[in-house]
C-alpha cells in the first residue's frame, strides 16, 4: 500500500486529519507544510473559472491545475477529484484515472456517490489506484444544495453507502453537509476515516476549499470560516503599487540596470 495512503489510515482515532484544496504551486506549496492531504477539487470551477456548476469542468483543466499542485507538493498525499462524466462505468473510470496518475503523478482520486459507483471504485482500487469517497451533497449530481441526514431514510442510505465504500477498499472518506449526529455514527462505524466538510467536528479530518479560508472567495456558505482577508491585504498593495508608479517613485534605481 501507498506510504502516504497508510499514514492517512493510521490517523483515524488519533489525530485529526488536516486537509485543503490547491489549485496552483505556490499556494500548494505553502499548504503542503502543514496539511496531511492536498485536494485539487473540481470545485475550482466555481472558485477560478465561475461556472454554475462542477458538470462543466473538464478532465484536462484539472489535469493542468494538479500538473501546477504537483510542483509545490512533496509530503501530503495529494488527491484528484475525477470530474463529471469521466468515471460512467468502470472501464471509463480506469482509463481516465490511469491517465490522470500517470499526467499528474497524484496520489490517489476522489470519486462522488456510494452504491452506485462500487464496481467502479473496486475497479480501481483492483489496479492500486488508491480511492477517496464522497457522500452527502454531490455537487457534480446533486439538483439542491442542502445538509443531508434530515430524514430517516436518507441518513440510512448515507450511512450504508459509507460501509459500501469502506468495503469496497476506499482509504477515507469525505463527508458534505452531512447532520451532526449522522456524521458521529458513520464515523464512528467505519474503520476509514472521514473528512469532514460542513459535517462538524464529529469527523475524523476537515476539508475547505482554500480561496474561502483566507478570503480571496466570496463564498458565504455556513461552514466556511475565513482566517484572513487576503482579498483586502493584496488590494492594500496594488494601491500602494499604483500609486508608486503614478508619481514615478517605482521603480527606484535599485530595480533599474545600469551599464
Ligand atoms: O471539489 C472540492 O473542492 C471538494 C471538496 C469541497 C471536498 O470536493
Amino acid at each position: 500500500m501507498n506510504i502516504k495512503v497508510k499514514k492517512i489510515l493510521s490517523k483515524k482515532n488519533k489525530s485529526k486529519i488536516v486537509c485543503l484544496t490547491a489549485y496552483s504551486k505556490n499556494i500548494a506549496k505553502i499548504l503542503d507544510r502543514h496539511c496531511d492531504i492536498i485536494l485539487v477539487g473540481d470545485s475550482l470551477g466555481s472558485v477560478l473559472y465561475n461556472y454554475k456548476s462542477t458538470k462543466e469542468v473538464t478532465l484536462q483543466t484539472m489535469i493542468n491545475h494538479s500538473k501546477s499542485v504537483r510542483l509545490g507538493v512533496e509530503k501530503s498525499l495529494m488527491v484528484f477529484d475525477m470530474p463529471y462524466n469521466t468515471y460512467r462505468n468502470p472501464k471509463e473510470a480506469l482509463k481516465n484515472a490511469k491517465f490522470v496518475m500517470r499526467e499528474t503523478k497524484c496520489d490517489a482520486v476522489k470519486l462522488e456517490g456510494g452504491k452506485k459507483i462500487i464496481p467502479i471504485v473496486k475497479q480501481l482500487i483492483k489496479n492500486k489506484i488508491p480511492v477517496m469517497g464522497h457522500v452527502g451533497i454531490l455537487p457534480q449530481t446533486d439538483k439542491k444544495f442542502r445538509f443531508k441526514g434530515k430524514k430517516q431514510k436518507e441518513s440510512e442510505k448515507i450511512l450504508n453507502d459509507t460501509k459500501l465504500l469502506e468495503n469496497a477498499g476506499v482509504f477515507s472518506i469525505v463527508l458534505e453537509c452531512v447532520e451532526i449526529k449522522l456524521s458521529k455514527k458513520i464515523t464512528e462505524h467505519i474503520k476509514v476515516p472521514t473528512i469532514g466538510i460542513g459535517s462538524s467536528v464529529n469527523c475524523d479530518g476537515q476539508v475547505l476549499v482554500i480561496d474561502d479560508l483566507i478570503g480571496l472567495s466570496q463564498s458565504k456558505f455556513k461552514f466556511v470560516k475565513r482566517y484572513i482577508d487576503l482579498t483586502k491585504i493584496i488590494e492594500g498593495a496594488v494601491k500602494r503599487y499604483k500609486s508608486e508608479v503614478l508619481k514615478k517613485q517605482f521603480p527606484k534605481a535599485k530595480h533599474s540596470f545600469k551599464n
